[in-house]
């Protein structure tokens, strides 16, 4: 029996060395599961949970097997190494062919070996009795690999590496996929020579070799084994697992394809090769993710655009399901295998970040890259500087901000090639639309080489933004599925139809036949409308206010015969069981009267665990009716048949042709439905409104930098000087000029000039004590420098809102005199956001008799919402103590959490607010997860939340690894309400995760291990 000397190598590292070691890898701010619940103030959330997009049920993880079964190949090889290589006269082919052959006969020895994994420790023991066993691995399924013959089980790497033996005299061309593999192993081989990392602990374990001479003539510097070990290795840091001869194969021409692929794309061609320029096996992924076998035509087009090839900027526009995304995604492939830079993708939600991590983890396992999560306290600033793989960087509008801030303070920012911004209109929504102008107009402004790429279905304005992002346009009216848009006005159902003269078509009389009592309930005929679709198809309808969707829901439900109760029972009982343990032992009781016909309401006041629940339940068809707010439509990929909007009003304001646009645009499933429709339900009173709103153009995008001044030009401004990007007055006006305010300042007011507003802003930061430097007519010419102060540098780097970092450093001072550190709730004080305070009101008679400041009781108010949550950890209890919604108190705890993380970078600037360093990182912790702390590993996961943890953790799925190492099947089977396609993109965000941890530590490695170029003394 070999022994395992890698394994024993590896283990031997203390387990305190490796949790220090870990604990530097941590992220300032704690990674955590945040990204999955709600919005939080600062606008950073999602208005819904998003499902799993429509991937198809291939099982993609089938040819995968553990990384750790490559140990046992290790023994194997060392074995046979030790045993045949004393023969001097053997040659490197031989050898390699004895070694394969030896392997081949070798499959019983490999099913004595037992498998165990700590972490990303793997630990290989010796079991005399044991059967081959992976950590999660059925074992039906092991027995199944381990009747294939271990030739098909060696990895690529080890392949090449046989390859490489073969052909060593002639060093051959190399693509680039090869090439990585190579510096990868290369540097691994040193490591292991390296007599600091492993040689120790190699040289204990190994018997003294009395053919080492022999062995250095044929290696040269390295053994056969010590070459298999590094391949392998690099093959387990590319996460490309123990693959068939036919995935080799593929491999092979992966990589040939994308070593052409990228000599194309440098010669500008415009013959760019088999997909897009991309490798054949990009194409297949698709079919089999996605279930996308060929392009739609605008889609090829628009991928053709000379300008697209020449790099240019893009915006793209089409009816929403137009399939905008398919674009986007092959170009952001492009950058990252072919032209090997990184990538940031935009996305206005944390929900939607997830959705397309866990979307995209796949492809980055499969080829190679990184896919990084940067939503609610998730990301590194600046991200890890990776040597051999590129990053995807998915985030929202405020972390893709804050992520370029860090790239642009490291002078990193020329390393991002492309960057993606899907719903380009959001440039015009309030203050987060400013945080996106800013971050675009840095980009513009300090890497001329960046691409950038927009797109969106509700844009008008085009003219402005492509000035703005000096961009090309494309747009089609391309929508796969046909949409017929209706309105109802009493019993009478109207197409909308331009060609006529008002606007409306006379379409059909509704077909219903009411009670006395149905009618007085339901005046509006939902029931009627709704029935024509359910339970057969899906049906949504857009409510204007949260009570309202609750209250259609318990309508609707209440008067559906009782034959909707049959349909899908035993799922429907399930998913309130499922609502029951999520809800500790209560579910909503609305919830629980509709959700047996099939119903349920949807809106911001759920948790997140019940929002996905339902979501799931809507996707699969369990249930068929959602009476839904707004927030719904905002991207979240949840399509229907029929889309009902109840009234043109969204709370108390009229429809948004935008919003109506996005409402209306979840008609029709493209490649499920033939047809989608919506109907818009009118009183008599809206029939003129009504009629604009469905003619007139869609409303245009303006700048919001000067709607709230400290979110949007001052701190813009502060940033500018902060960052270095514009230090003199003259810079600055320089630089506003690309913005899109710039681009847009003939719609300013008369009163000051574009160039005065500026000077007016820098002037109040100076006044605030942020910024230094004179900026007066004289000093303007005299191009005098504008610094930053530290409380300056503190508010930008911590995303403080302007209009609060004053108080904040009083209030941080203040607790420097007494921090009451008895319980955390002084800290909580200090870390409970001051945006939320407007939208509390305490119950709290005593207090507000007194003659005290309204913001700091209400403040103090909810901080005791979240000391009391902390304490119990259950949202259900907290949210029926203080009487608030749960949802609400979901956001709250949410945007506390965010909040703590920018004060600790906050307090990180400035030196006298050391101590609340340490305070701040475990609070942040607590605030982020409030959750068991057994749960924390494996919430990182995207997408997997607090129910489902328990769910898996309870299962037996206790860390990353566990779950990056699960077998689809065995998952659906033990975890309830759990699908395959669910499972599988549980194993693919957990491997990249993974990946991505272990990744982070080589680096690590490296660095501390890297040999300074100024050592005194030494040229
Ligand atoms: N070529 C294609 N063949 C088949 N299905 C496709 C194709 N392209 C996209 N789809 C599918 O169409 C659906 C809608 O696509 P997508 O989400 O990209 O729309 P969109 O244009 O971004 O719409 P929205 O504006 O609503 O976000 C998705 O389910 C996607 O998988
Ligand atoms: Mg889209």
């Amino acid at each position: 029996m070999a022994e395992p000397k890698l394994a024993v190598c590896r283990k031997n590292r203390s387990s305190s060395e490796r949790k220090r070691r870990r604990a530097l890898v941590q992220p300032v701010a704690a990674s955590s599961p945040m990204a999955r619940k709600r919005p939080s103030s600062d606008g950073e959330g999602p208005p819904a949970e998003a499902p799993f997009s429509n991937d198809s049920e291939e099982d993609m993880f089938g040819d995968y097997d553990s990384f750790y079964g490559n140990d046992s190949l290790i023994a194997q090889v060392a074995d046979i190494e030790h045993k045949y290589l004393q023969d001097k006269n053997i040659d490197v082919k031989a050898a390699g062919e004895i070694v394969l052959g030896n392997l081949q006969s070798g499959v019983h020895q490999k099913e004595q070996d037992n498998f165990s994994a700590s972490q990303n420790v793997v630990v290989l023991k010796s079991d005399k009795e044991g059967a081959c066993q992976m950590c999660d691995s059925d074992p039906a399924d092991g027995n199944q690999e381990l009747a294939e013959s271990v030739l098909d089980d060696l990895p690529s790497s080890q392949l090449l590496c046989f390859e490489k033996m073969d052909e060593l005299p002639s060093a051959s061309r190399t693509s680039p996929i090869s090439e990585g593999r190579n510096e990868c192993v290369n540097s691994f081989s040193d490591k292991i020579r390296d007599p600091l990392s492993y040689a120790g602990a190699e040289h204990r374990d190994r018997p003294t070799d009395s053919s080492s001479r022999s062995k250095c003539v044929l290696f040269k510097s390295e053994s056969l084994k010590d070459h298999l070990k590094s391949a392998m290795t690099g093959n387990a840091r590319a996460q490309t697992l123990q693959v068939s001869k036919t995935k080799q194969l593929k491999e092979a021409v992966l990589s040939e394809e994308i070593f052409v692929a990228r000599k194309a794309i440098e010669s500008s061609s415009l013959d760019i090769g088999p997909f897009y320029g991309l490798p054949s096996k990009v194409k297949e992924l698709f079919r089999q993710l996605r279930g996308i076998e060929t392009l739609y035509e605008w889609q090829h087009d628009c991928l053709m655009l000379e300008s697209l090839q020449q790099r240019k900027n893009l915006i793209y526009s089409l009816p929403t399901s137009g399939g905008k995304t398919l674009v986007a995604e092959i170009i952001i492939l492009q950058e990252l295998l072919c032209r090997q830079k990184d990538v940031l993708m935009i996305l206005p939600y944390v929900a939607i970040v997830q959705e397309k991590v866990r979307g995209l983890s796949s492809f980055g396992i499969e080829l190679g890259f990184l896919v990084e999560e940067y939503a609610g306290s998730k990301g590194r600033f600046p991200p890890i500087k990776r040597r051999i793989k590129k990053s995807l960087y998915i985030a929202t509008i405020e972390k893709g901000h804050a992520l370029v801030n860090s790239l642009i303070e490291t002078e990193r920012i020329n390393d991002l090639g492309l960057v993606v911004v899907d719903e380009l209109h959001m440039l015009g929504a309030g203050s987060r639309g400013a945080v996106l102008e800013i971050t675009l107009a840095k980009i513009l402004y300090t890497s001329k080489k960046t691409q950038i790429v927009g797109m969106s279905a509700t844009l008008n304005n085009v003219g402005d933004l492509q000035k703005f992002l000096q961009a090309e346009y494309y747009t089609n009216n391309f929508r796969p599925v046909e949409l017929k848009e209706y309105i109802k006005i009493r019993d009478t159902i109207y197409a909308v139809d331009s060609k006529t003269q008002n606007g409306f078509a006379f379409s059909r009389l509704l077909n219903f036949k009411y009670s006395s009592n149905l009618e007085k309930a339901d005046p509006d005929h939902i029931i009627a409308l709704v029935t024509e679709v359910i339970p057969k198809y899906s049906c949504l309808i857009f409510c204007p206010t949260k009570k309202n969707s609750e209250n259609v829901a318990s309508m609707v439900s209440k008067y559906l015969k009782k034959e909707f109760r049959a349909h899908k029972e035993k799922e429907k009982q399930d998913l309130i069981k499922n609502l029951k343990s999520i809800g500790n032992g209560t579910v909503c009781p609305v919830l629980k009267q509709t959700i047996p016909f099939g119903i349920a309401y949807h809106h911001s006041g759920l948790t997140n665990d019940e929002r996905k629940s339902i979501e799931e339940a809507y996707s699969a068809g369990v249930l068929c009716l959602l009476a839904c707010t707004a927030t719904l439509a905002a991207g979240v990929n949840l399509p229907a048949r029929r889309v009902i909007l109840r009234a043109p009003y969204v709370g108390n304001d009229f429809l948004k042709k935008s919003q109506y646009k996005q409402m209306t645009g979840r008609a029709g499933r493209a490649g499920i439905d033939s047809a989608g429709e919506s109907i818009l339900i009118v009183q008599e009173k809206d029939k003129h409104l009504v009629q604009d709103l469905v003619h007139s153009p869609l409303e245009n995008c303006y700048s919001n930098l000067l709607l709230e001044l400290t979110k949007g030009m001052q701190s813009l401004l502060l940033s500018l000087v902060g960052l270095k990007i514009a230090v003199t007055h003259e810079e600055v006006d320089n630089f506003m000029c690309c913005t899109l305010l710039g681009v847009q300042q003939q719609l300013l007011s008369k009163e000051k000039s574009f160039s005065e507003i500026i000077k007016d802003g820098l002037e109040n930061l100076i006044e605030k004590g942020l910024l230094k430097g004179g900026i007066s007519e004289k000093d303007h010419n005299s191009k005098s420098t504008l610094t930053i102060t530290p409380l300056g540098k503190a508010t930008y780097k911590g995303s403080i809102d302007l209009a609060y970092c004053n108080i904040l450093y009083r209030e941080l001072k203040k607790g420097l005199e007494g921090l009451v550190l008895e319980s955390n709730l002084h800290l909580l004080y200090l870390s409970t956001p001051y945006d939320m305070t407007s939208t509390c009101s305490p119950d709290w008679m005593i207090y507000l008799r007194q003659n005290v400041d309204n913001a700091v009781v209400n403040r103090f108010y909810l901080t005791f919402v979240l000391y009391t949550l902390l304490k119990e950890t259950n949202i259900w209890s907290v949210s029926e103590k203080f009487n608030l919604s749960r949802g609400y108190v979901q956001n709250l705890l949410n945007s506390a959490a965010s909040f703590a993380s920018c004060l600790l970078h906050f307090c990180e600037e400035l030196e006298e607010f050391w101590v609340y360093k340490a305070l701040l990182m475990e609070l942040t912790k607590q605030l982020t997860y409030c959750v068991k702390t057994e749960l924390i590993p494996l919430m990182e996961v995207a997408g997997v939340l607090e129910a489902r943890a328990k769910q898996l953790y309870n299962a037996g799925y206790k860390t990353l690894a566990h779950l990056a190492n699960a077998n689809p099947e065995t998952l659906v089977r033990m975890i309830e309400h759990l699908s395959r396609r669910q499972a599988k993109q549980i194993i693919s965000s957990a491997k990249m995760l993974l990946s991505e941890k272990a990744e982070a530590l080589q680096e690590e490695v490296e660095e501390l291990l890297k040999v300074p170029t100024d050592i005194p003394g030494i040229h």
